[in-house]
């Protein structure tokens, strides 16, 4: 099956990457709107301060800086809103704009994005980043931006808890995805992007299990068995870390570069970070953090993820 492949950049080239994740935007819903988790999550945000924990400066921000390192391809791990209510898709799309309208893109929800079954069924996200999420809308996908390519599946749904689930079908379906995309042997440096942590940030298994993915050891066994997947990346954790997973082929990396809408909220360690990667169909060539200091987003001091924020 032929994969669906943008027109830059070309074969050859190191590709660029930036990843954002977990941007949060938020915008207080309507009282009709307050359905399932989302009274709660509502006192939570508005009445308790949690929604302080982020700031629409920096997300506007966070676009500018990404669009400052002329990326081949922009990446969105998950949970672009905090409610999902149809306000803040409306809102995401406004504040990701600039990207997408410049930059092929790749978008795959957040379990803040699947909050509640009315917003799945409604599929704002989809509707509005669609063009950002495969051929079809549906998970899983694998699209190809020169000799990198990303295969995206499902780890979030409609939950009481913030606990996700990646179907076994889907796992079948993205192990049928890899093995009949490049039949001639010679592929593209393959990105595997979920919303979810397949392990902790010390190697152990994600936890607690209320916000886990609960089936990651599918997803891992998967890897576990092929030679296609050359790194994961990841959002949900707002305080990023790297870790490694095993494959057939040997272990790869696993980047979370932790919330890109995050707050300067240095006394509680929290600010908002994202990652380029420079990749060909060769390798991983380098990784870069950057991070929000206060008033502009900077290369992490001693090299991506040695501030141990
Ligand atoms: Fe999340």
């Amino acid at each position: 099956m032929p994969v669906p492949t943008s027109r830059k950049p070309q074969g050859g080239a190191t590709v660029r990457i930036v990843h954002l994740t977990d941007l949060h935007v938020q915008v207080r819903p309507r009282v009709g709107e307050l359905v399932g988790k989302r009274f709660a999550a509502t006192a939570n945000l508005y009445l308790l301060g949690r929604r302080r924990k982020f700031d629409p400066l920096v997300q506007r921000a966070a676009v500018q800086a990404a669009l400052a390192q002329a990326p081949d391809v922009v990446v969105v791990t998950g949970d672009l809103t905090a409610q999902a209510t149809d306000a803040e898709f409306k809102a995401a799309h406004h504040l990701l704009a600039p990207i997408l309208d410049q930059v092929p893109t790749v978008i795959i929800p957040g379990n803040h994005d699947t909050y509640v079954r009315a917003a799945v069924r409604k599929d704002r996200i989809g509707q509005l980043f669609g063009a950002a999420m495969g051929k079809h809308r549906r998970l899983p996908y694998l699209v190809q931006h020169g000799d990198v390519a990303f295969l995206a599946i499902e780890t979030c749904r409609a939950h009481l808890l913030s606990s996700g689930h990646t179907p076994k079908k889907q796992i079948d379906q993205a192990r049928d995805l890899l093995e009949q995309a490049w039949p001639g042997g010679s592929r593209p440096f393959v990105f595997l992007i979920q919303h979810y942590p397949l392990l902790g940030r010390d190697g152990l298994p994600y936890g607690p299990p209320a916000r886990a993915l609960d089936n990651a050891r599918d997803v891992l066994e998967f890897l576990s068995k092929t030679h296609e997947v050359d790194a994961v990346l990841h959002g949900h954790e707002h305080h990023g870390f790297r870790t490694m997973v095993p494959t057939a082929a040997g272990p790869i990396p696993v980047f979370d570069p932790g919330a890109s809408g995050y707050a300067w909220l240095p006394t509680q360690n929290r600010t908002a970070h994202f990652n380029v990667y420079d990749v060909d169909r060769k390798g991983l060539h380098a990784t870069r953090r950057y991070c929000w200091n206060g008033e502009a987003f900077v290369d992490e001091p001693g090299g991506a993820y040695e501030s141990g924020r």
